[in-house]
């Protein structure tokens, strides 16, 4: 074989007049009768090559040439020169051509369902998926694995500097609490157990710390039995962190320092200091715990003004949970956004799609109301609910600091579902109405945000019961600790109050990274599993390893896990986490180049004691 003296992207004027060798595989061939042209292609980028029939020196060259289709894997030798037909600005070795002497056909290709060229249209991601193997050809989906492959180095220096171990953690793993369903996996030495695969190595980053290991990391693969969407996959890479004698100040400032570093040496970017939010400045203003503050569109909070108005809607809302404090998730609230330009954008037939779509989070619907040009050339409120906001316009006006063009919309409810509603419809609008930035690929804008003092608890939508809003390892924050060890589990105000030590890095309405200080002490842990509704006897059956090991001198510690397919889907621009993962599964779990998930014969169900009950549909 004719091995490469040089890869595809590599020669330039320099090389005039050297013999080389190319490998790589046909991406384009055009022939021009006494001339054949083929672009040859490695993951390096792309170089012409020129057969001349006249310059042919017998051997068959030339027919083997003539048969070259696209996706053919070729060695040449041949001499560089300067390109004939003038230079091609767009490809770095564009200033040469190599006129190729010798011709070795490598491997044939069938006839490929599509060719990885992205001058075409692309075909369909299932086509794509089913042939990855083409697919990652595409120039663009090898930058992609370069800048995930940059992603791993620069973590690694960065943690390797900072005095952190690699540590590798099980994948066979017990079975816990973190909010997600789990894979499992069969024992074949004990009929009828399980491994669960880690949603995260959550407990083994704390029993390292417990151990003296003082700073940990790992880029590490988390399994969390969900479907699917644009930025989560069940089978998803995390950079998993844990340190030892800090509190939450240090780890933030270690990991802002590495936001940073991974910026400037993935794309020159210089991050400034990240900008801190609380969670109640977040759902006030937001209505969501990872703002995305590239655009406006605040959420105003006017129940006062609204209560004023004798408008039945907004009085039903707001004579729920009364007694209750501010910000409870059953008091009724009236919420706002105002939307500059709105009138105009926002046609009726947008709007009312709104009230379904906030339906959806469980709001009744969306009030309306545009602020048009009065004869006296100021301020009217026109449609909706205007005849109610009408006597009072010069106060409503005011407070929302209201101008000509805009459109008003307000979603009266208890404050959870108000919030969670007009959060997602604030998303909804700003798509609307042309606010969203592409991807930050584009040079930014790169809006960071660290989001602190979460709640400890919230309850489940469907069981009631309260669950750990990051995990049951969270601690609370140091001056709510007495207040949550002395609260009863029945005292709901109290428990949906503690504010709890995790911390959220967004970017640009992502969460990238989240993390916590966690609790240290048996008797606070002890507590969390009371109030997640666990018996003593359950938690020790689940957590004795860990509640031991609290037991048996344990480091204050805390940690952070960064998703590191969202960090490289940021770096290249795409909203699919498909794009960034070599082999990634599809909506419903498939992989499909594979086949998998796949049935397996009796015999090797029988070897770990599992008898199917529902064989697969066609199976
Ligand atoms: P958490 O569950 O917040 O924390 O996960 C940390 C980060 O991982 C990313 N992420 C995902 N990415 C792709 N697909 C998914 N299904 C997915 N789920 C999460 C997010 C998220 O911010 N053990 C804790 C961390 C800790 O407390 O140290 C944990 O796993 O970017």
């Amino acid at each position: 074989m004719l091995i490469r003296t040089h890869t595809c992207g590599q020669l330039r004027e320099t090389n005039v007049g050297q013999t080389v060798r190319l490998n790589g595989w046909v991406n384009s061939y055009r022939d021009h009768g006494n001339l054949i042209f083929i672009d040859l292609r490695d993951r390096y980028g792309l170089t012409q090559l020129v057969f001349d029939k006249e310059d042919d020196s017998g051997g068959g060259m030339m027919d083997a040439a003539d048969k070259l289709r696209n996706e053919d894997v070729v060695a040449i030798e041949g001499a560089v020169r300067v390109r004939i037909g003038g230079e091609n600005p767009k490809l770095e070795t564009g200033k040469v051509e190599v006129v190729v002497s010798k011709l070795e056909v490598l491997s044939k290709t069938a006839n490929p369902p599509f060719i990885p060229d992205e001058t075409q249209k692309l075909p369909n991601e299932e086509l794509r998926l089913t042939h990855r193997y083409l697919d990652l050809r595409r120039p663009t989906m090898q930058k992609t694995l370069g800048l995930r492959h940059r992603v791993y180095q620069v973590t690694r220096r960065y943690f390797d500097e900072n005095g952190f171990l690699e540590i590798e953690t099980p994948v066979l793993y017990k079975s816990t609490p973190e909010g997600a369903r789990e894979f499992l996996v069969p024992s074949r030495h004990v009929p009828g157990t399980f491994y669960a695969l880690p949603q995260s190595p959550q407990l083994f980053k704390q029993i390292l710390m417990v151990s003296g290991c003082d700073r940990y990391m790992q880029i590490c693969r988390c399994f969390r039995d969900e479907d699917p969407r644009a930025d989560r996959q069940a089978e998803f890479t995390q950079i998993d962190l844990e340190m030892s004698f800090v509190r939450r100040e240090q780890v933030m400032e270690t990991m802002e320092g590495f936001v940073r570093r991974l910026w400037k040496d993935v794309c020159g970017v210089d991050v400034p200091p990240l900008k801190r939010m609380t969670y109640r400045e977040a759902m006030e203003e937001y209505g969501i715990d990872r703002p995305d503050t590239r655009y406006g569109l605040r959420i105003r909070d006017i129940s006062d003004f609204a209560g004023t108005l004798g408008f039945a809607i907004f009085d039903g809302a707001l004579a729920k949970g009364k007694d209750r404090p501010r910000f409870n998730s059953k008091r009724g609230v009236v919420k706002a956004i105002r939307v500059p330009g709105g009138a105009e954008k926002l046609t009726r037939k947008l709007t009312d799609g709104y009230t379904e779509f906030v339906k959806t989070f469980g709001a009744g619907g969306v009030a309306v109301v545009k602020v048009v040009k009065g004869d006296d050339g100021g301020p009217k409120l026109d449609t909706g609910i205007a005849k109610f906001l009408e006597p009072k316009r010069a106060e409503f006006v005011a407070l929302l600091g209201c101008e000509i063009g805009d459109t008003v919309l307000f979603v009266a409810d208890v404050y959870s579902v108000a919030t969670k509603a007009i959060g997602e419809l604030r998303q909804k609008v700003a798509r609307d109405m042309g606010l969203v930035p592409k991807p930050g690929a584009e040079g930014g804008p790169w809006n960071f945000l660290w989001v602190v003092d979460f709640p400890m608890f919230e309850r489940n939508k469907d069981t009631g019961k309260w669950v750990a809003m990051h995990h049951p390892f969270t601690s609370p924050t140091d001056d709510q600790m007495q207040a949550f060890l002395d609260a009863d589990v029945d005292d709901e105000v109290t428990i949906e109050g503690i504010v709890s030590a995790g911390y959220d890095i967004v970017l640009n309405g992502q969460e990238i990274a989240g993390g916590s200080v966690r609790i240290h002490d048996q008797a606070v842990q002890s507590k969390v599993f009371q109030l997640l509704g666990m018996t003593p006897e359950q938690a020790r059956e689940k957590f004795s390893f860990l509640l031991e090991a609290l037991g048996y001198g344990a480091p204050p510690h805390a940690g952070i896990a960064f998703g590191l397919d969202r960090l490289v889907m940021n770096f290249v621009g795409t909203d699919n986490i498909r794009d960034v993962i070599a082999f990634p599964k599809t909506q419903t779990g498939a992989d499909l180049m594979t086949r998998a998930p796949s049935t397996v014969p009796n015999s090797q169900l029988k070897d770990v004691h599992v008898q199917v009950i529902a064989p697969p549909a066609g199976g």
